[in-house]
């Protein structure tokens, strides 16, 4: 694969602040996060789309100190226990995998992202960073948390102001919390104005408009 292009120095149309700047962090500043902050992010994400309006997001939150944030906590994966304690606001995201008429809901899974990308974008807004997860022992979390059998627990999030000390991370992570060690496919890997092409990096014959690079 050809050389994946780093963050800021290729981004070759302009785009949102916002989506430029985010970054997943695993340090966090000590500022709390309230209760109103959190409802504001979700108020975000209420009003995100989802096929036929089905709204299948279900979001358990914690906040550190408490019992959920714990509880949360005890479900993450053995590597993101290693740094997820640094945030102060645990999520968990669950979405409901059957339509009304108890038919699988094949576009949940899309509804929750488009959930998350409104979170994101209103978290980056304020000045909070998200890291999610998928590292997260989903069987336990539904078990935990008393989740009927037509939802999946899908992943996790770590919340809380960008800022905190890299140090306190192990040594193999402090590298990553730099964003400008932040990389990307180049576009034409993944837009295709025709064919889908299997040959990474490289146009289709049929390639009607060369989008970038
Ligand atoms: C659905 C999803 C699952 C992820 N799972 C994990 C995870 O379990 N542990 C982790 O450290 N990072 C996880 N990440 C973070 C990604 O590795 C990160 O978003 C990606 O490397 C791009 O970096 P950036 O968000 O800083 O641009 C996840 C991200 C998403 C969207």
């Amino acid at each position: 694969m050809e050389e994946a292009t780093k963050k800021e120095q290729n981004t070759k149309f302009e785009i949102l602040p916002i989506l430029r700047d985010r970054y997943s962090p695993r340090t966090f500043s000590s500022t709390p996060i309230s209760e109103t902050e959190l409802r504001t992010l979700f108020e975000a994400g209420r009003w995100a789309p989802s096929s036929y309006n089905r709204q299948p997001w279900i979001v358990i939150w914690g906040i550190k100190g408490s019992k959920t944030y714990e509880r949360i906590f005890n479900c993450l994966s053995n590597f993101n226990q290693s740094w997820a304690n640094n945030a102060p606001v645990l999520l968990l995201n669950a979405y409901k995998k059957t339509t009304e008429e108890g038919k699988e809901n094949f576009h949940a899974l899309h509804d929750l992202g488009l959930f998350m990308g409104n979170i994101t974008a209103q978290s980056q807004h304020l000045g909070i960073a998200l890291h999610q997860m998928a590292g997260v022992k989903y069987q336990k979390a539904k078990k935990e948390f008393n989740f009927p059998e037509e939802y999946h627990v899908a992943t996790a999030v770590a919340l809380g102001y960008y800022g905190g000390d890299p140090q306190k991370l192990p040594e193999d992570l402090r590298e990553e919390e730099n964003p400008d060690n932040r990389t990307r496919l180049m576009q034409r890997e993944f837009t295709f104005n025709g064919d889908f092409n299997n040959e990474t990096g490289l146009y289709s014959s049929n390639q009607e408009t060369v989008l970038t690079d």
